[in-house]
């Protein structure tokens, strides 16, 4: 018998071991090794059989390089299209990472029903059948959106051989499998082998691939980590699968900033664009109580209203609870202690739980005034006045610090009916035509004796 060869690669990073050891010698976790069977045959990939059409590469100056004809394909859904860039890139690789039944099969079928030009969507997961019946349910149209059920990538090249379409969007990289290496699908070899097929293909013919990725139960996507590094850009589409609303955003872009995110709404129909998130994100019925406040903030290059809730009670256990959703708990743990340096609050005795509403994560610094006048509320069980918003950074002595894009902020602020924000001082009054009240402080303690005097 044939001594089948095998290699323990890590599941994390995919470094290959020649035997199992507890320890990757690459990414230093622990118990990460797996067998995998490998046995490469003779290959014959597609830069093989395409060279033809293979531009070879050379040199080139750099002042030489053109850059105005990158061009980008809208992908005519408008969330999207900000979030990458601009829409696709030719010749580009997106991955596309979320939980199961998040609605990355749903977004992608209807961006293949929507965009122009010939796409084909390859689907490992369900039938024709049962895409069709999804498409059926989405409600689009479109004559050049071709579907194939198949996972073998060797198959599915010679498909887009024939058909030679203009977008290939794969559901899911972990599905596929390549006849050269023997592992089952999902596998890290497998995926690493598939994508690189894949990366090929896309950057020779300049087409653009769409990739979906399952995420394991840590929150990354599942195979290597390599994967994210072979990519051009990385999307994660996340939200409270019991929420409506859904965000798409950048963790990566070779082609654009990854600060953006697009806000969509999960319907009976598909996906829809919330074109007004700020109003949906603030809720209107529990303002009127204690540990709400309203921080007006930029995503990417986008103003949206978001709200911070606070619950602060007395802690059971010796330790003081801190636990945040949406913000960064050391950032918390800092704005807590400038409190009780500058406010005189002892938060040291008491439990403090953060929460931004509708599954939005903010890196914004200008959230932490809107944080702690929440914690403020709810600490002295006093609801903050409805029309109040705020927005500005805390330093480490307690002064308020100025943010950037303020008559944005103001702007949405005003079209969300706010009449006053509050931010720091040191911020020239060109903006107070605008109708909302601009509350210039410097100080923490000038916050707390103005809203909790
Ligand atoms: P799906 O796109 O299959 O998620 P993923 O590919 O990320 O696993 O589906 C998501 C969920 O969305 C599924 O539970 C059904 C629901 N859904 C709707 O609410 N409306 C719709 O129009 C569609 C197509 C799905
Ligand atoms: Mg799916």
């Amino acid at each position: 018998m044939t001594k089948v060869k095998t290699t323990f690669f890590c599941q994390k990073c995919g470094t290959p071991h020649s035997k199992w050891q507890g320890q990757c010698n690459g990414c230093k976790e622990w118990n990460t090794l797996v067998e995998e069977v490998i046995e490469k045959k003779e290959r014959k990939g597609w830069v093989e059989s395409k060279s033809t059409n293979a531009k070879g590469t050379h040199p080139v100056r750099i002042q030489e390089i053109d850059t105005d004809k990158e061009p980008r394909i809208s992908t005519n859904d408008s969330e999207l299209n900000r979030v990458m860039g601009g829409g696709l890139v030719p010749g580009s690789i997106t991955l596309l990472g979320g939980e199961p039944g998040i609605g990355k099969s749903t977004l992608l079928l209807q961006i293949s029903l929507q965009i122009e030009g010939k796409v084909l969507y390859v689907s490992g997961e369900e039938s024709q059948k049962q895409i069709k019946l999804r498409a059926e349910r989405i409600d689009l149209q479109n004559a050049n959106c071709y579907v194939l059920s198949e996972t073998v990538t060797q198959k599915i090249f010679k498909q887009i051989e024939l058909l030679d379409p203009d977008i290939v969007i794969i559901d899911s990289i972990q599905t596929l499998q390549t006849q050269y290496i023997e592992s089952s699908s999902g596998s890290v070899s497998q995926i690493k082998e598939c994508s690189s097929e894949l990366i090929q293909y896309a950057k020779k013919t300049q087409t653009p691939v769409i990739l979906v990725g399952h995420i394991t139960k840590d929150g990354t996507i599942a195979g290597p980590k390599v994967l994210e590094h072979m990519v051009d850009t990385v999307l994660h589409f996340e939200g409270d699968r019991n929420h409506l609303y859904r965000i798409i955003r950048a963790q990566k872009n070779r082609f654009g900033s990854t600060d953006e995110i697009g806000i969509y709404e999960m319907l009976s129909n598909g996906l829809r664009i919330v074109t007004n998130p700020s109003e949906l994100l603030i809720s209107q019925t529990n303002r009127e109580m204690s540990g709400h406040a309203i921080a007006a903030t930029i995503q990417g290059v986008r103003p949206l209203m978001i709200e911070v809730q606070a619950l602060v009670s007395t802690a059971v256990y010796g330790t003081p609870q801190r636990s945040t959703t949406g913000f960064n708990t050391k950032r918390l743990n800092m704005l807590l202690a400038v409190l009780e340096k500058r406010a005189g609050f002892q938060l040291g005795t008491k439990d403090v739980f953060l929460n931004i509403t509708g599954g939005i994560s903010s890196e914004d610094p200008a959230i932490d005034l809107a944080v702690v006048a929440a914690v403020l509320s709810s600490y002295h069980d006093i609801a903050l006045p409805k029309e109040i918003c705020f927005s500005a950074e805390i330093g480490l002595s307690g002064e308020l610090r100025p943010v950037s894009k303020l008559d944005q902020r103001i702007s949405e602020s005003k079209k969300l009916g706010f009449e006053t924000i509050v931010t720091s001082k040191g911020i020239k009054n060109k903006f107070n035509d605008t109708g909302v009240h601009l509350l210039s402080l410097t100080k923490i303690e000038e916050v707390v004796a103005l809203l909790f005097a």
